[in-house]
């Protein structure tokens, strides 16, 4: 990735910014450096950042390009799988402060992304599973068709078949594109790509960052939304299965056993940014392939459900 930095750099006759790897550089100290490098380098407001990385350097680089001089260019080229299929289109950029992961942060939308799938190749197969989750999602929340594809061809999916690849990348850059130009800010509609992320979010908060990756934590969090969904009679029978047969195939975990006591995690998702007026509101399936959001659930069925995935407690 730094090497296809610098050759970007070096077309373009851009100056180089390196960052560490790693979510502690989506922090206010690398922020600052940034932008002390953008004004020596001198950026005008013309000028335009290219992020060139993951999903870090994406919501870094980005949300440099929000602020600084109030507001330059912004080119994303992602190279993670999950920043290709998500966090690279859509405008939201920001970091962490201790109080919480993206506390801080602006909408500030790309001017182009380039996406190319062959660089995936390279990545390690833990990260390469995370983005799968995000892919996962799409296909519950938004697209039975790719649900289809990501079940029956799963060998091609985890071989990194390139065509299977760029096939998957379009369509959930399409999915997303769609979904963020009708609701850009979030108001509403947007949510339904929360789905899993309540949960999701709050183990990975609970944990630190350190023991589960964004698309563990997700795919947990998506078993959690479905069997929410399932008990309060939201989500038909049948699809809680489908999904999980759908994770399983992709390696990815289902539940979080000993992560965490069960009123940690209703604590901390409580504090979820998504609470409003103190209610928490769930992303729950319809069906497969289609999500609503806004759903109230009875604190009881959370709380059975938190422990089912925590194994804390006979589900
Ligand atoms: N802005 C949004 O809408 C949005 C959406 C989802 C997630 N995010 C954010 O994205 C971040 C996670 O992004 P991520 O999963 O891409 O992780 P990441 O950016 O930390 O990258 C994961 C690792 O892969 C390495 N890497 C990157 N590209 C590679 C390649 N082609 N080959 C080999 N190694 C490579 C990186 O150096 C890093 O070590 C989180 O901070 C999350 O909050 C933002
Ligand atoms: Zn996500």
């Amino acid at each position: 990735v730094e090497l296809l930095g610098r050759r970007i750099a070096d077309e373009c006759g851009a100056a180089l910014f390196v960052v560490p790897a790693g979510e502690t550089s989506k922090s206010f100290e690398r922020l600052e450096q940034l932008c002390r490098a953008a004004a020596r380098a001198g950026l005008e407001r013309d000028s335009v950042v290219v992020a060139v990385g993951g999903g870090v350097v994406g919501d870094l680089a980005g949300f440099c390009a929000a602020i600084f001089l109030r507001g330059v260019g912004l080119i994303n080229v992602p190279t993670t799988l999950l920043a290709q299929v998500d966090s690279a289109i859509g405008g939201k950029t920001g970091i962490n402060i201790p109080e919480g992961k993206n506390l801080v942060g602006a909408f500030k939308q790309p001017e182009a992304v380039y996406i190319d799938p062959e660089l995936l190749a390279t990545l390690p197969d833990r990260e390469y599973r995370s983005g799968l989750a995000e892919v996962a999602k799409y296909a519950m929340a938004n697209d039975a068709g790719l649900y289809e594809s990501l079940s029956r061809g799963s060998e091609a999916v985890r071989a990194r078949d390139i065509d299977m690849l760029t096939a998957l990348v379009e369509r959930c850059c399409a999915i997303k594109a769609e979904v963020v130009s009708g609701d850009e800010t979030e108001e509403g509609p947007r949510s339904v790509l929360n789905y899993g992320h309540t949960f999701g979010h709050a183990l990975e908060t609970a944990s630190a960052y350190q023991a589960f990756t964004h698309g563990e934590a997700i795919s947990v969090g998506m078993m959690v939304a479905a069997r929410i969904g399932t008990i309060t009679g939201v989500t038909p029978a049948g699809v809680e299965e489908k999904q999980a047969a759908l994770l399983q195939a992709l390696a990815l975990p289902l539940q979080a056993p000993g992560a965490s006591a069960t009123e940690r995690m209703l604590e901390v998702m409580g504090r979820d940014k998504k609470a409003r007026g103190g209610e928490l509101r769930w992303v729950l399936l319809e069906d497969l392939g289609s999500a609503s959001h806004g759903h109230l659930v009875p604190p009881e069925a959370v709380e059975k459900v938190v422990a089912w995935a925590l194994q804390t407690a006979p589900s």
